[in-house]
């Protein structure tokens, strides 16, 4: 077999080859797929005996571990064995129907319909969505405004977005850029449509109220995944995008994930009407061709949804942005760029720029019994290599002081 030294033709084959070192100096670092024994609540012991507190889970509100999940996962089981297999076109379970009305309730009364995650979500909605079948989106040659930052099983679709209509990168916080965008698309007689994340995995918060107020001008649609936003924000954990669509929702399309604070498993997509959703399950590929959520995760779901509608959300909410609070009181002026500190985001990062020192960093840290997410390119852009921070309701106050002690102390080696 001959290897080839030309530089890769195609995106992902660059994105592989400009990352693969920093990946293995990862692993090299012990920093690569820990493997994990047992847990207990943050504490993970791993196969080697070390015990760590993880900050690395997006479960902010420590529903993970919650007994009545737990219990209401087991039921199901007794009642359905592992899974019922066949395709929800055929036939669906209450407890599935159950969840989806629970979860319409949650996101501003919209339809809504669950996938085995949001990735998978994207993956079945977002061609339906581009290709203006979807009733309430009718698109006229629709032009794309993709935010650069947006998920990566988002920006993975791009090249099937591309057979729909042409796709523009931008900075979605850059509110001039998105509104000349919007006004060409518009003025061209074409359809503008947004994509963005609406809590970014690594760091900003888009604009969802100001994006909305230029889509209604220009007649535009909105496709947004708001992964780390549902559960931890807004009233019932809607989310920082359902909190501003649900005014508007006939200008667009809102995708969660259950995989981070609803404590479970699965996405869901959150739609106008009951038409867009016969659509979506006729035709969404990994909906009507594949299997229906694992059972017991969506009795877990359900026992998740009826508490997010209680309002022991509120309290929860609360403790997490309490435990928020004291990280970031903690981080102040430790000599690194902080992501979102003070804001109403759940991530929480420290910039160390260079992939070797972000590497580094996290490996101390680990090495005094704390596990945080080493986020390289591609995740984050090139030379902006992050430590991410996920605290939840669920770390005890000396934890996170801990934590932040420990950070300290590294960070004054390092600088
Ligand atoms: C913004 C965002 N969207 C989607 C996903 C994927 O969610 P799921 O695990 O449900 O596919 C993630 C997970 O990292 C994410 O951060």
């Amino acid at each position: 077999m001959t290897i080839s030294n030309t530089e890769p033709e195609n995106w992902l084959a660059q994105r592989v080859a400009a990352s693969r070192d920093s990946f293995r100096q990862l692993e090299n670092a012990g920093l690569g797929a820990k493997i994990a024994q047992s847990r207990d609540g943050k504490t993970i012991t791993l196969s080697d005996g070390q015990k760590i507190v993880e900050f690395a889970s997006c479960c902010y509100l420590g529903f993970e571990t919650d007994q009545r999940l737990v219990e209401a996962a087991k039921r199901s089981l007794d009642c359905w064995s592992t899974q019922l297999a066949c395709a929800r076109t055929r036939i669906v379970t209450h407890e599935v129907l159950e969840l989806e009305g629970l979860l319409s309730q949650i996101l501003g009364g919209m339809s809504v319909t669950v996938f085995q995650s949001a990735s998978l979500a994207h993956i079945g909605v977002l061609p339906l969505f581009a290709s203006g079948v979807l009733p309430s989106f009718p698109m006229r040659s629709p032009r794309f405004i993709l935010d650069r930052k947006a998920h990566a099983s988002i920006q993975v679709l791009r090249a099937v977005l591309e057979s729909f209509g042409a796709v523009m990168m931008v900075d979605i916080g850059d509110l001039e850029a998105v509104k000349s965008n919007l006004q060409s698309i518009r003025r061209a007689g074409d359809t503008p449509v947004v994509i963005c994340d609406g809590i970014g995995s690594m760091g900003h918060i888009a604009p969802i109220e100001q994006i909305l107020l230029m889509l209604e001008e220009v007649d535009g649609f909105l496709y947004c995944d708001d992964a780390h936003g549902f559960s931890v924000i807004g009233e019932h954990g809607q989310g920082h995008a359902m909190t501003h669509l649900r005014r508007c929702p006939h200008r667009g399309i809102v995708v969660v994930s259950l995989n981070k604070s609803f404590g479970t498993n699965g996405g869901a997509v959150a739609v106008p009407t009951e038409g867009d959703l016969d659509l979506i399950r006729r035709y969404a590929t990994s909906y009507a061709f594949s299997g229906s959520p694992a059972l017991a995760l969506v009795s877990a779901s359900t026992e998740s949804a009826r508490i997010h509608l209680s309002e022991e959300l509120g309290e929860r909410q609360r403790l997490f942005r309490d435990n928020l609070a004291v990280l970031d009181l903690e981080l102040d002026g430790i000599g690194y760029p902080l992501i979102n500190q003070h804001s109403a985001s759940p991530v929480r990062g420290i910039v160390l720029a260079e992939e070797d020192a972000c590497i580094k960093f996290c490996s101390s840290i680990l090495r005094q019994g704390f596990l945080l997410t080493t986020a390289l390119y591609p995740t984050v852009e090139r030379n902006a290599a992050t430590a991410r921070i996920a605290v939840s309701a669920s770390h005890s106050r000396d934890e996170i002081v801990g934590l932040c002690r420990t950070i300290r102390d590294v960070a004054s080696r390092s600088i």
